[in-house]
Parts: structure tokens; sequence; C-alpha cells
């Protein structure tokens, strides 16, 4: 194969005694896939096989717990903590043979954060040791790699190094040493030659605690005990470890180039998306690179960027919607941009090729085209803009991944050579098409429940898409739900802003990450932030509010309107099925959208 700019991420890399064939780790990323009494299940093994499938050098399966009930980490987290769970992970390994990426698991307990280690008795500690020791010799003798003892986020292991959790004065006090003993657990269980890695706080992101510098430090003791090293967060804020949208690319890889050198490769986490920024990392900051939520959206990125097909890339937008499911819900993960995850089924031809009109180019209708040609149907899609919504959402400030998800749409469907009609579908013309099927993903229009004044009320839309613009005005945004919250933030970086919302907070049902992350970015901008609060009356250049039964005039030079959407389907066929999906059949997310134009699809 000729020489690519990507090759360094595809040169093999030595972890302790095991060949690993390229550069790229699949971290744990808990799936909630399990069974709810530890076990494994298929769809499980079906998950991490796909991921295998897609070349990935490392695979480490998620958090598992080595010691229940006191160490659960999640209401499906696996176990491994005793050998009645041998035969799952034997025939989970058995099926990851099948490909040639090498495997690992998580060992977790989770440990009591609030409390730290200082009340835990040195016999407890020991008896701790021995269920990871129990848990890697499960692992190894069920035919697994190596092992990841998880000593970041905050969780046990990191609470032992941390100064801010572990403030004993008898020999656990000197931090290290737990890890250290655990790793000699494992060692007399499995032998030194099976190797073991660790998932490190080299940094805890809080005052008192770890600093990098420290973690440099600790990263020189264990670099002797464990054969890789992921240089990741510690006990701090988690949205720093689970980044939403608006963080930079791969903004933390800088802390395994800090811990480096060492004599064990070192890898970097976090937000690492596109070909051209993981490749820098593997030359200048770390030995390997940690593609988690990456390989979630698309488990084929390393094939596609090995066959030089990077267009073809669904990156992860970052929309945490797999961090709603996992974190604020604790139920199955599911990906906004990756409808198979949580499936893994096989797309297989339509039993019939079908004509298959498709009205609309928002994610709902650009999904349900996709996978309709995938089937072997023959697909007409209509659309006035191309990525439709999406065109709207990437517009406020951190929202610009969102662009990656409309050229990734672009790519694809040019591939399966769909009919494109750009153009505003009328009824006559997918008539004229004499359509088997017709899929409705016309999305939604704004809804504006007050008088519509001229130069002085005006739709959310307008300001995104800057239609109007405003400079050094005080504004007032109508609805504080997530849009009204950021279009409120766009209009902040130059004007006066107040959020009026009727619900007692703002951005109501959002992933709680995210949404922390755009409060404190309005709290910055000096948005006030009026909840609880109902506007009765709207006249030119004044609104009246109410507040607990209080009313109070507002002021502003206009007021936008941001009180939500109503889906719109302008028309409907006659004779043939009509599906109507996405925001058009009720205004939601793009999760829900690419979800309904998957299914939509794999029904016909
Ligand atoms: C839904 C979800 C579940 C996760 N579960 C785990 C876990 O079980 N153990 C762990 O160490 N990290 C977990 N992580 C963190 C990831 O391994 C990874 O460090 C993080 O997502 C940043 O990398 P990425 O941007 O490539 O996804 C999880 C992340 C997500 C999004
Ligand atoms: S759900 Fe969103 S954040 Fe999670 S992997 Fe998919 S695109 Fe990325």
């Amino acid at each position: 194969m000729p020489k690519s700019m990507y090759d360094e991420i595809f040169e093999p890399i030595e972890i302790g005694k095991v060949n690993v064939k390229n550069r790229a780790i699949f971290p744990p990323i808990s799936t909630n896939f399990g069974k709810e009494d530890g076990h494994l299940s298929e769809l499980f093994i079906r998950h991490y096989e796909t991921r295998a499938r897609g070349g990935v050098g490392l695979l480490i399966v998620e958090n598992s717990c080595v010691s229940y009930p006191e160490g659960k980490h999640g209401a499906y987290e696996p176990r491994i903590d005793s050998w009645e769970f041998f035969n799952d992970w034997q025939k989970f390994a058995k099926r990851l043979k099948n490909y040639d990426s090498a495997i690992s698991v998580e060992l977790t307990h989770e440990g009591w954060k609030k409390r730290g280690v200082d009340f835990l008795s040195d016999e407890k500690i020991r008896e701790i040791i021995e269920s990871y020791g129990t848990a890697a010799e499960i692992a190894c003798k069920a035919g697994f790699d190596m092992v990841e003892v998880q000593g970041a986020h905050g969780l046990l292991v990191n609470q032992f190094l941390s100064p801010l959790t572990n403030t004993r004065e008898d020999s656990w006090g000197e931090r290290t040493k737990f890890a250290i003993e655990i790793r000699k657990e494992i060692a007399k269980r499995c032998g030194w030659d099976f190797p073991v890695t660790i998932r490190l706080a080299v940094d805890d992101f809080l005052d008192g605690g770890i600093t990098l510098e420290e973690g440099k430090r600790i990263a020189d003791v264990l670099q002797d005990y464990y054969q890789m090293i992921q240089a990741d967060i510690g006990l701090g804020p988690k949205e720093l470890r689970l980044e939403p949208m608006p963080f930079q690319q791969a903004w933390r890889a800088y802390l395994a180039e800090k811990i480096r050198p060492l004599k064990v490769p070192v890898a970097a986490v976090g937000m690492i998306r596109e070909p051209e920024v993981a490749v820098e990392i593997v030359r200048n900051k770390a030995d390997m690179i940690v593609l988690g939520r990456t390989l979630i959206a698309d488990p084929e990125w390393l094939i596609k960027v090995r066959e030089g097909r990077v267009n073809e890339i669904r990156k992860c937008i970052g929309c945490s919607e797999c961090i709603k499911a996992r974190h604020d819900e604790d139920t199955r993960i599911r990906c906004g941009v990756n409808p198979q995850v949580g499936r893994e089924i096989e797309i297989r031809r339509a039993s019939a090729r079908r004509r298959v009109v498709i009205v609309g180019g928002g994610p709902a209708g650009l999904e349900a085209a996709r996978i309709s040609a995938m089937r072997g149907h023959e697909v007409h899609l209509f659309y006035d803009e191309f990525g439709g919504a999406l065109n709207l959402a990437k517009i406020p400030p951190g929202k610009e991944k969102i662009q990656w998800l409309i050229d990734y749409y672009r790519a694809e469907l040019e591939k399966y050579g769909i009919e494109m009609h750009d153009k505003k579908a009328l009824k006559g013309d997918v008539e004229s098409l004499e359509p088997d099927v017709v899929i409705l993903a016309t999305g939604s229009k704004p809804f504006l429940p007050c008088p519509p004044l001229r130069n002085f009320v005006y739709l959310f839309d307008e300001v995104l898409r800057g239609d109007v613009k405003f400079e050094g005005k005080k504004i007032v945004v109508g609805g504080g739900g997530l849009v009204g919250c950021e279009t409120a933030n766009m209009l902040a970086e130059s004007n006066e802003v107040i959020i009026v919302e009727m619900l007692p907070e703002l951005a109501m049902g959002m992933e709680t990450l995210s949404r922390r992350v755009l409060l404190r970015e309005l709290e910055e901008k000096n948005v006030a932030m009026l909840t609880g609060t109902k506007i009765v009356d709207v006249g030119r250049r004044e609104i009246i509010v109410e507040r607990d039964g209080e009313q109070m005039l507002v002021e502003a030079d206009a007021l936008i309107a941001a009180f939500g959407s109503k889906p719109y389907i302008p028309f409907r066929i006659e004779g043939v099925p009509n599906y109507i999906i996405g925001d058009a059949s009720s205004v939601r997310n793009i999760y829900s959208a690419t979800k309904e134009g998957f299914e939509v699809a794999m029904r016909i």
C-alpha cells in the first residue's frame, strides 16, 4: 500500500509482551448493554465485535466490577468479581479472537468518593486488592491479552492517589502504594508477563488535588509496574473528561505529552476526532491515541482512514446523547449520529426494490435516504437546504462540529447514487415521480404565540441565520429551552441579553454536563436569566412579564421568540404509504431524527 499521511497511526507497538497492530485504543465506555445481574449479553458482545472488526489495535472492555456490590459503578455494570462470571468472559474472548485486536478489560472499584479512603482498615484494603487479583485471573484465564486498572475519574485507585481523598498516616498514605500492590497481586495470579495497563489520573483538576507535576511523578513511579499508561483526569469536574461539544478537539493531549518520556507507551485521551489531529498526536505527543466516542459514532473510522476515505467518516459531534443515556438515565447508551449503537443489526437488501421519495434534507431525511439506498431502493431526495435544521443548529458558539454531520451525509449520499432534487418539494413534484413510498421528513417551523410586531419581535431562526443582526442592544429572548439559551449565547457576544423562561430552570431536558457548560457560558457573558417568569404582554419596546403573581415591565430593543417549534407537514400523498419522521412527527433532537430515519428505512 502506498504511504499515506496517516501511516504512523498504523504502526504496531508493544504493550509488555503483546504486539498491538496499531496505535488506536477503544477505551472503556460503559454501554449498559449487559444484564442487570452482571452477566454479559449478546448485544454487549456484538457491540465490541463491531469495534474490533473496525480494526482497532487495543480494545478495552468498559468498567467491570471487581468487588460486588460495594464497588459497583452503574446499573448494568458487568461483573468480574467471581468465577460465576468466567464463562461469560471466556465466550467474549473467544468471539473477539476472530479479529486481531488485542483485548483488555477495565477493572473498576467505585470506592467512596465522598468519604475518601482514610476510613478503610488495612484488612479491608488487602481484601480489595485481592479482588483485583481475582478479576485479573478471570480475564487472563478467559483469554484476554491484558487488563487495565481504572486509576482515574475519581474512582477508588484515584482516591488512593489523590491528596484530597487520601490523608492516611500509615503506609497507605504513600499514595502510589495501592496501585502498586494491585499490580503485584495481579502478577502473583497471572505472572509478571501478563500486561497490566492503567488509566491514570495525572491531574485532578481540583484545588489541593493531584497536579500535573505530581501526575508526572506518579507516572514515573508506576512505569516500573504498568505496561501502558493512559494520561487521564482525576477527581475534578466531570465535564472535563466527558467533554461536551464546545470543547476543542484533543484539548487534553498535552497531559500525555507532559508525562513523557516513560519507558512504557503513553496514550492521549479526549475528543480525538479527525485523522489529522490523531496523527499529529502520535507524531509529537503520545505513543497511542484513544478513540472512544469516535468509534461509537463510526466503528469503521480506522478502516476509512487507512483506505483514504476520510470524507466518509461519521465523526462524533459531541451531542452527548450517549452520556445522557449512561450518566443521566443509567440506561443503554445510544448515539446521535449512529443509530446502529444498541442494535448492531445487519442492513440487508430489501426483498423488493421500491421507489422511495423522501421530502426533507435534515438528519431524519438524510438517514432515511442513506439506509434506503443501501437496501437497494430507488431513492429520490427533495431538500431546500441540504442538512435542514442542522444548518441552524451549527450556528451558535461551540456548535460548529454539527457541520461534520452534514459533510458526512453529503459524501455518503453521493456514493449511493441517490437522485437529489435540490428544491422545495411541491406535492405535484412528488406525485409525478409515482412513488411506492413517501417519507415526510419536513421538519418544523418556529412557533410564535405573541403578536408579530414588525421591527421588534423576531424569530430565533432569523437571528441564527443572520437575517437580522444586533450590536450593543438590549434584547429579551423569550423562551429558555435549548434553542433560546443558544440564541442568547450568540447574541450575548455583543448585546445585553435577558432570557425569560416560564419553567423553573433553563435548558431543561438537556444532558447535565452540556447544560452546565452552556449555563456557565451564559453567566460569563452576563446574560440575565428570569426563570419561573412568563411574558404576559408585548408592546413595542416593552414587555410585561409576571413572576410569582407580580408584574414587571422590561424595556428592550427586541424580543426574540424562542418558544419552540411545531411539526411542519406541507402535504401528504394519497394512495401510497406516507411515513412521517423526525421533527415533522414531533419536535425533538438529532438522535430522534437519525433513529427514525434509520428505522423507517429498515422497514420498507
Ligand atoms: C457513555 C460513556 C461511558 C463511559 N464509560 C467509561 C467507563 O466505563 N470507564 C472509563 O474509564 N471511562 C469511561 N468513559 C470515558 C471514555 O473512556 C473516554 O475517556 C472519554 O469518552 C473521552 O474520550 P473520547 O472523547 O474519545 O470519547 C465513558 C465515556 C462515555 C461517553
Ligand atoms: S452520542 Fe453524540 S457524543 Fe456520543 S458518540 Fe454519538 S455523536 Fe458522539
